[in-house]
Protein backbone atom coordinates (compact mmCIF):
# COMPACT_ATOMS: atom_id res chain seq x y z
CA UNK A 1 0.00 0.00 0.00
CA UNK A 2 1.07 3.15 -0.88
CA UNK A 3 2.38 5.10 2.26
CA UNK A 4 -0.57 8.53 1.32
CA UNK A 5 -3.12 5.17 1.75
CA UNK A 6 -1.77 4.33 4.80
CA UNK A 7 -1.68 7.39 6.37
CA UNK A 8 -5.16 7.98 4.90
CA UNK A 9 -6.47 4.86 6.38
CA UNK A 10 -4.98 6.01 9.46
CA UNK A 11 -6.73 9.14 9.53
CA UNK A 12 -10.53 7.82 9.55
CA UNK A 13 -9.23 5.36 11.85
CA UNK A 14 -8.94 8.07 13.98
CA UNK A 15 -11.75 9.95 12.99
CA UNK A 16 -15.06 10.49 15.10
CA UNK A 17 -17.05 12.81 13.07
CA UNK A 18 -16.74 12.40 9.69
CA UNK A 19 -18.08 14.66 6.75
CA UNK A 20 -18.39 13.37 3.45
CA UNK A 21 -18.78 16.18 0.04
CA UNK A 22 -20.21 15.29 -3.54
CA UNK A 23 -20.52 16.44 -6.61
CA UNK A 24 -21.35 15.36 -10.04
CA UNK A 25 -18.33 13.66 -10.56
CA UNK A 26 -19.88 11.05 -7.93
CA UNK A 27 -22.56 10.24 -10.93
CA UNK A 28 -20.31 10.63 -13.70
CA UNK A 29 -19.84 6.67 -13.94
CA UNK A 30 -23.46 6.50 -13.52
CA UNK A 31 -23.74 7.94 -17.09
CA UNK A 32 -25.45 11.53 -15.81
CA UNK A 33 -23.45 14.46 -17.37
CA UNK A 34 -22.14 17.15 -14.82
CA UNK A 35 -21.52 20.83 -15.24
CA UNK A 36 -18.65 21.37 -16.02
CA UNK A 37 -16.34 18.72 -17.11
CA UNK A 38 -16.77 15.64 -19.17
CA UNK A 39 -19.16 14.44 -20.14
CA UNK A 40 -20.96 17.75 -20.11
CA UNK A 41 -24.75 18.75 -19.35
CA UNK A 42 -25.92 19.53 -23.29
CA UNK A 43 -29.41 20.70 -23.71
CA UNK A 44 -30.42 22.12 -26.95
CA UNK A 45 -28.33 25.50 -26.76
CA UNK A 46 -28.88 26.56 -23.39
CA UNK A 47 -26.39 26.84 -20.38
CA UNK A 48 -28.08 24.87 -17.20
CA UNK A 49 -27.61 28.15 -15.17
CA UNK A 50 -29.89 29.98 -17.83
CA UNK A 51 -32.83 27.43 -17.47
CA UNK A 52 -32.28 26.89 -13.31
CA UNK A 53 -33.87 30.04 -12.05
CA UNK A 54 -37.30 31.40 -11.23
CA UNK A 55 -37.32 34.33 -14.22
CA UNK A 56 -36.96 31.20 -16.49
CA UNK A 57 -39.56 29.16 -15.03
CA UNK A 58 -42.13 32.09 -15.10
CA UNK A 59 -41.14 33.14 -18.46
CA UNK A 60 -41.54 29.21 -20.01
CA UNK A 61 -42.40 27.09 -17.14
CA UNK A 62 -42.37 24.53 -20.24
CA UNK A 63 -38.97 24.74 -21.58
CA UNK A 64 -37.88 24.78 -17.79
CA UNK A 65 -39.88 21.43 -17.22
CA UNK A 66 -39.16 20.07 -20.24
CA UNK A 67 -35.00 20.51 -19.57
CA UNK A 68 -36.11 18.88 -15.82
CA UNK A 69 -38.06 16.47 -17.08
CA UNK A 70 -34.95 15.32 -19.65
CA UNK A 71 -32.97 15.10 -16.63
CA UNK A 72 -34.92 12.82 -14.25
CA UNK A 73 -34.84 10.16 -16.90
CA UNK A 74 -31.50 10.40 -17.29
CA UNK A 75 -31.07 10.01 -13.54
CA UNK A 76 -34.14 7.08 -13.63
CA UNK A 77 -32.35 5.19 -16.05
CA UNK A 78 -29.12 5.28 -14.18
CA UNK A 79 -27.54 2.84 -11.74
CA UNK A 80 -25.77 3.91 -8.40
CA UNK A 81 -22.39 3.21 -9.26
CA UNK A 82 -19.54 1.66 -6.93
CA UNK A 83 -18.37 5.12 -5.25
CA UNK A 84 -21.94 5.61 -4.38
CA UNK A 85 -21.96 1.79 -3.04
CA UNK A 86 -19.05 2.20 -1.62
CA UNK A 87 -19.56 5.62 0.49
CA UNK A 88 -23.01 3.99 1.60
CA UNK A 89 -21.00 0.80 2.67
CA UNK A 90 -18.45 3.93 4.85
CA UNK A 91 -21.59 4.92 6.17
CA UNK A 92 -22.62 1.72 7.67
CA UNK A 93 -19.29 0.51 8.73
CA UNK A 94 -18.65 4.61 10.87
CA UNK A 95 -21.96 3.52 12.17
CA UNK A 96 -20.42 0.29 13.17
CA UNK A 97 -17.36 1.75 15.06
CA UNK A 98 -18.95 4.46 16.68
CA UNK A 99 -18.42 7.32 14.14
CA UNK A 100 -20.73 9.70 12.94
CA UNK A 101 -20.19 10.23 9.25
CA UNK A 102 -22.71 12.34 7.16
CA UNK A 103 -22.98 13.38 3.21
CA UNK A 104 -23.39 16.64 2.02
CA UNK A 105 -24.81 16.14 -1.64
CA UNK A 106 -24.49 18.43 -4.24
CA UNK A 107 -26.05 16.39 -6.45
CA UNK A 108 -30.09 16.43 -7.19
CA UNK A 109 -29.89 12.80 -8.67
CA UNK A 110 -31.11 10.95 -5.34
CA UNK A 111 -28.50 8.16 -6.39
CA UNK A 112 -26.99 8.42 -2.98
CA UNK A 113 -30.02 7.11 -1.51
CA UNK A 114 -30.92 5.01 -4.32
CA UNK A 115 -27.22 3.12 -2.78
CA UNK A 116 -27.98 3.30 0.75
CA UNK A 117 -27.04 6.44 2.37
CA UNK A 118 -28.86 7.37 5.06
CA UNK A 119 -27.08 10.45 7.01
CA UNK A 120 -27.27 12.60 4.19
CA UNK A 121 -27.85 16.06 3.09
CA UNK A 122 -29.02 16.99 -0.11
CA UNK A 123 -28.31 20.28 0.38
CA UNK A 124 -29.29 21.73 -4.03
CA UNK A 125 -32.59 19.56 -2.99
CA UNK A 126 -34.08 16.60 -5.67
CA UNK A 127 -35.11 16.23 -9.08
CA UNK A 128 -37.43 13.51 -7.32
CA UNK A 129 -39.11 16.27 -5.14
CA UNK A 130 -41.60 18.62 -6.53
CA UNK A 131 -42.57 21.81 -4.60
CA UNK A 132 -45.99 23.63 -5.30
CA UNK A 133 -45.74 27.06 -6.37
CA UNK A 134 -49.10 28.06 -4.23
CA UNK A 135 -48.72 26.24 -1.25
CA UNK A 136 -45.65 25.00 -0.56
CA UNK A 137 -45.95 22.03 -0.05
CA UNK A 138 -42.70 19.59 -1.13
CA UNK A 139 -43.68 15.95 -2.15
CA UNK A 140 -41.38 12.77 -3.16
CA UNK A 141 -42.37 12.31 -7.13
CA UNK A 142 -40.69 9.13 -8.87
CA UNK A 143 -43.27 9.16 -12.04
CA UNK A 144 -42.15 8.39 -14.99
CA UNK A 145 -43.15 10.61 -17.23
CA UNK A 146 -44.31 13.41 -14.28
CA UNK A 147 -47.07 13.87 -15.80
CA UNK A 148 -48.93 13.03 -19.55
CA UNK A 149 -48.45 16.06 -20.74
CA UNK A 150 -44.21 15.71 -20.74
CA UNK A 151 -44.10 12.28 -22.45
CA UNK A 152 -41.99 11.86 -24.64
CA UNK A 153 -40.93 15.48 -24.46
CA UNK A 154 -37.75 16.98 -22.78
CA UNK A 155 -35.36 16.05 -26.59
CA UNK A 156 -31.79 17.26 -25.71
CA UNK A 157 -31.58 18.13 -29.54
CA UNK A 158 -30.93 21.38 -30.35
CA UNK A 159 -33.55 21.35 -33.61
CA UNK A 160 -36.45 20.38 -31.15
CA UNK A 161 -39.50 22.29 -31.46
CA UNK A 162 -40.79 25.24 -29.58
CA UNK A 163 -41.22 24.64 -26.19
CA UNK A 164 -45.50 24.66 -25.88
CA UNK A 165 -46.79 22.84 -23.81
CA UNK A 166 -49.95 24.26 -22.18
CA UNK A 167 -49.52 25.31 -18.53
CA UNK A 168 -52.46 22.51 -17.65
CA UNK A 169 -50.58 20.02 -19.10
CA UNK A 170 -47.45 20.25 -16.24
CA UNK A 171 -47.27 18.78 -13.18
CA UNK A 172 -49.52 20.22 -10.66
CA UNK A 173 -50.22 20.10 -6.76
CA UNK A 174 -52.49 16.94 -5.62
CA UNK A 175 -53.48 19.17 -2.98
CA UNK A 176 -54.31 22.67 -4.32
CA UNK A 177 -53.76 21.71 -7.82
CA UNK A 178 -51.00 24.84 -7.64
CA UNK A 179 -48.14 24.31 -10.43
CA UNK A 180 -45.53 22.46 -9.32
CA UNK A 181 -41.96 23.29 -9.82
CA UNK A 182 -38.65 20.64 -9.10
CA UNK A 183 -37.88 21.11 -5.83
CA UNK A 184 -33.68 22.15 -6.24
CA UNK A 185 -31.88 25.14 -5.69
CA UNK A 186 -32.01 27.52 -8.59
CA UNK A 187 -29.48 30.14 -9.21
CA UNK A 188 -30.76 33.51 -7.17
CA UNK A 189 -32.41 30.84 -4.75
CA UNK A 190 -30.68 30.52 -1.18
CA UNK A 191 -30.14 26.71 -0.33
CA UNK A 192 -32.86 25.35 2.64
CA UNK A 193 -32.55 26.60 5.59
CA UNK A 194 -32.35 23.54 7.90
CA UNK A 195 -29.93 21.52 5.13
CA UNK A 196 -27.23 25.03 5.68
CA UNK A 197 -27.87 25.19 9.47
CA UNK A 198 -27.05 21.63 9.98
CA UNK A 199 -24.19 21.71 7.40
CA UNK A 200 -22.27 24.48 9.22
CA UNK A 201 -22.80 22.90 12.39
CA UNK A 202 -20.69 19.79 10.92
CA UNK A 203 -18.00 21.66 9.29
CA UNK A 204 -17.86 23.05 12.78
CA UNK A 205 -17.43 19.38 14.45
CA UNK A 206 -16.19 17.35 11.69
CA UNK A 207 -12.65 16.07 12.86
CA UNK A 208 -12.58 14.78 8.54
CA UNK A 209 -13.80 15.77 5.55
CA UNK A 210 -13.48 14.56 2.50
CA UNK A 211 -14.21 15.85 -1.10
CA UNK A 212 -15.45 13.75 -3.52
CA UNK A 213 -16.17 15.17 -7.59
CA UNK A 214 -16.81 18.35 -6.93
CA UNK A 215 -15.22 21.10 -9.10
CA UNK A 216 -15.12 22.92 -5.77
CA UNK A 217 -16.87 26.65 -7.69
CA UNK A 218 -20.13 26.93 -6.86
CA UNK A 219 -20.83 28.53 -3.29
CA UNK A 220 -21.46 28.26 -0.45
CA UNK A 221 -20.45 24.45 -1.03
CA UNK A 222 -17.38 25.52 -2.42
CA UNK A 223 -16.25 27.53 0.92
CA UNK A 224 -17.18 24.29 3.07
CA UNK A 225 -13.54 22.07 2.46
CA UNK A 226 -11.78 25.78 3.21
CA UNK A 227 -14.01 26.39 6.61
CA UNK A 228 -12.90 23.10 7.53
CA UNK A 229 -8.83 23.51 6.34
CA UNK A 230 -9.15 26.83 8.61
CA UNK A 231 -9.67 24.98 11.89
CA UNK A 232 -6.81 22.67 11.21
CA UNK A 233 -8.85 19.44 9.95
CA UNK A 234 -7.52 17.47 7.22
CA UNK A 235 -9.57 17.47 4.42
CA UNK A 236 -8.86 14.66 1.91
CA UNK A 237 -10.13 14.79 -1.82
CA UNK A 238 -10.68 12.85 -4.90
CA UNK A 239 -10.68 13.58 -8.10
CA UNK A 240 -10.14 13.26 -11.69
CA UNK A 241 -8.47 16.32 -11.81
CA UNK A 242 -7.47 19.50 -9.68
CA UNK A 243 -9.43 21.84 -8.02
CA UNK A 244 -9.22 25.20 -6.13
CA UNK A 245 -9.00 23.12 -3.08
CA UNK A 246 -6.09 20.35 -4.04
CA UNK A 247 -3.64 22.53 -3.32
CA UNK A 248 -4.94 22.78 0.68
CA UNK A 249 -5.91 19.36 1.18
CA UNK A 250 -4.04 16.96 3.18
CA UNK A 251 -4.48 14.00 0.23
CA UNK A 252 -5.65 14.06 -3.12
CA UNK A 253 -6.49 11.10 -4.76
CA UNK A 254 -6.70 11.55 -8.67
CA UNK A 255 -8.69 8.78 -10.60
CA UNK A 256 -12.50 8.44 -11.37
CA UNK A 257 -14.13 7.99 -8.00
CA UNK A 258 -15.86 4.90 -8.79
CA UNK A 259 -12.66 3.33 -9.36
CA UNK A 260 -10.59 4.81 -6.12
CA UNK A 261 -12.97 4.81 -3.28
CA UNK A 262 -13.88 1.23 -3.03
CA UNK A 263 -10.45 0.14 -1.77
CA UNK A 264 -9.47 3.39 0.10
CA UNK A 265 -12.54 3.57 1.96
CA UNK A 266 -12.53 -0.81 2.37
P1 LIG B 1 -19.08 20.16 -11.72
O1 LIG B 1 -19.59 19.68 -13.02
O2 LIG B 1 -18.79 21.61 -11.59
O3 LIG B 1 -17.73 19.39 -11.37
C1 LIG B 1 -17.61 18.02 -11.51
C2 LIG B 1 -16.30 17.59 -10.93
O4 LIG B 1 -16.22 16.19 -10.96
C3 LIG B 1 -15.07 18.12 -11.70
O5 LIG B 1 -14.12 18.63 -10.77
C4 LIG B 1 -14.52 16.87 -12.39
O6 LIG B 1 -13.11 16.88 -12.51
C5 LIG B 1 -14.96 15.79 -11.42
N1 LIG B 1 -15.14 14.45 -12.00
C6 LIG B 1 -15.65 14.12 -13.21
N2 LIG B 1 -15.72 12.80 -13.36
C7 LIG B 1 -15.26 12.25 -12.20
C8 LIG B 1 -15.11 10.92 -11.71
N3 LIG B 1 -15.44 9.86 -12.45
N4 LIG B 1 -14.62 10.75 -10.45
C9 LIG B 1 -14.26 11.82 -9.70
N5 LIG B 1 -14.40 13.09 -10.10
C10 LIG B 1 -14.88 13.32 -11.34
O7 LIG B 1 -20.10 19.64 -10.61
P2 LIG B 1 -20.33 20.21 -9.12
O8 LIG B 1 -19.05 20.59 -8.50
O9 LIG B 1 -21.17 19.22 -8.44
O10 LIG B 1 -25.76 23.45 -8.80
O11 LIG B 1 -21.18 21.49 -9.42
C11 LIG B 1 -21.68 22.23 -8.36
C12 LIG B 1 -23.03 22.80 -8.70
O12 LIG B 1 -22.94 23.54 -9.91
C13 LIG B 1 -24.10 21.77 -8.99
O13 LIG B 1 -24.65 21.21 -7.83
C14 LIG B 1 -25.11 22.58 -9.73
C15 LIG B 1 -24.19 23.34 -10.66
O14 LIG B 1 -24.61 24.54 -11.09
C16 LIG B 1 -27.08 23.69 -8.89
O15 LIG B 1 -27.76 23.19 -9.75
C17 LIG B 1 -27.59 24.59 -7.82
Amino acid sequence: MLSNEMEFKNLIKLAKNIIVITGAGVSAESGIPTFRGAPKLRWRNYKPESLANMPAFVKSSSLVWEFYHYRREICLKASPNNAHLALSSFELRCLKENKQCTLITQNVDGLHKRAGSKNIIEIHGSLFETKCMKCHSIEDNFTSPICDGLANRGSPEEDSKLSDIPVEQLPHCDKCHGLLRPNVVWFGESLPEQALEDSIKLLNKCDLCLVVGTSAVVEPVASFPHQVIARGVPVVEFNIEKTPITNNSRYFFQGPSGSILPSLLS
